[in-house]
């Protein structure tokens, strides 16, 4: 054995009898030096006393009650790190930022940094705008393998909106989980739309077909006053999801969430009846990447118009006089739901509107 192998060795032993040391350590209360505070500021964060070199380690304690920094104190220690593992990570939580930030940008995320940051950010329980201010404080074992399980995740496709079971619409924080749709900020441009024409046109009546996570029917009970709103999905899952936003983001939840196959269970007439509904053709569903989310609030039919027929066509009996049909489209299909609507012959006036790209997104139709 070389001197240098033989001293190599000695130091890995030496650091595996100080990291023992160092977990016996666990759930038990030392003098503890508090050197700073975690990410989540949820613990403190200190040394050991330092005259025992083999129990010289990070230590995390619990933070029950305010600890000037700098200061010893008598504490229970609820984590150790060996101090070299820890001086790498905690330098580096930008580090660990920037990691889950190449590795998405390899599997070809296209938001790879506001997914990464996201994720951490919650995990954190900072908002992602903040990240920045706790670039060099340290984070626990626990907080860093949630963040890398979680990239890997991304990395397949699966929405950060699941981990975080957050996602931003309308200026409301909507909860969602696997058995609904992540709402798409394009959707803001339909209700938008919508709030507009309601006011000016002091519409009452309203009939959202296909609600998901509820934020179109929330969104305008939000933002309009003396409305009635009645909300739909053939999914039991997807409107338990939609009544917890809406106990949850509404002052008074007062919309009707009725489960039901389209009109299948609606005996009332509208002034406004609106849908974001599947509309993506069966067979490429397998060609976007959206596996994670249900084929239920995706599959449109065979030439993706099965529930544009039904809304444009059956739609009609279900509107009062003047009433109105407002639906977001896919970018490509602004010519065959016209057409539907054209057949009919029930439907004075037809418009389309873009979305911010410049992409056909919503069709309205006027009685
Ligand atoms: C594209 S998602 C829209 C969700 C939400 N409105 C949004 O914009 O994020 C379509 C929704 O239609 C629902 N759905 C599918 N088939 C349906 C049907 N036959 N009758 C009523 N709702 C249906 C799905 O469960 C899903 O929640």
């Amino acid at each position: 054995m070389t001197k240098k192998t033989r001293h190599k060795k000695i130091m890995s032993i030496q650091k595996e009898i100080s990291r023992k040391n160092l977990e016996k350590k666990i759930n038990n209360t030392y003098d503890v030096i508090i050197e700073s505070t975690s990410f989540n500021n949820k613990y403190y964060i200190g040394r050991t006393y330092m005259d025992v070199p083999d129990e010289d380690g990070v230590v995390f304690i619990k933070k029950e009650k305010e600890i000037p920094i700098g200061t010893f104190a008598k504490c229970k220690i609820i984590d150790v790190k060996d101090y070299d593992l820890v001086r790498r990570n905690s330098m580096k939580v930008q580090e660990i930022l920037s990691n889950g930030i190449k590795t998405l940008n390899e599997y070809k995320r296209e938001d790879a940094s506001l997914e990464a940051r996201i994720l951490l950010a919650d995990i954190l329980g900072i908002s992602k705008d903040d990240l920045i201010i706790y670039y060099d404080r340290e984070i626990t074992d626990d907080d860093i393998k949630r963040f890398e399980d979680g990239i890997e995740k991304i990395s397949k496709g699966y929405p950060v909106q699941y981990l975080t079971h957050k996602k931003d619409f309308m200026k409301m924080e909507f909860f969602v989980d696997e058995d609904v749709l992540v709402p798409r900020s394009d959707t803001e441009i339909l209700v938008e739309e919508m709030i507009s024409l309601i006011k000016e046109q002091n519409k009452k009546d309203i009939l959202e077909l296909c609600t998901g996570s509820g934020i179109i029917a929330i969104s305008l009970a939000k933002y309009l006053e003396n409305v009635n709103i009645i909300a739909t999905d053939i999914s039991h899952k997807a409107l338990e999801i939609a009544k917890k936003n809406a106990n949850a983001l509404l002052e008074s939840n007062n919309i009707n969430f009725i489960q039901s196959d389209m009109f299948e269970n609606i005996n009332n007439k509208f002034d406004i009846i609106v849908s974001n509904p599947p509309y993506i053709k069966s067979e490429v569903i397998k060609d976007y990447n959206l596996k994670y989310e249900p084929k239920l609030a995706l599959d449109g039919g065979k030439d993706g118009l099965k529930f544009y027929n039904i809304i444009i066509n059956e739609g009609y009996n279900y509107l009062k006089n003047g009433g109105i049909i407002a639906i977001e489209i896919g970018y490509d299909q602004r010519e065959e739901v016209i057409d539907i609507a054209k057949k009919t012959g029930k439907y004075k006036c037809i418009k389309c509107k873009k979305d911010l790209f410049g992409n056909d997104r919503i069709i309205i139709l006027h009685t």
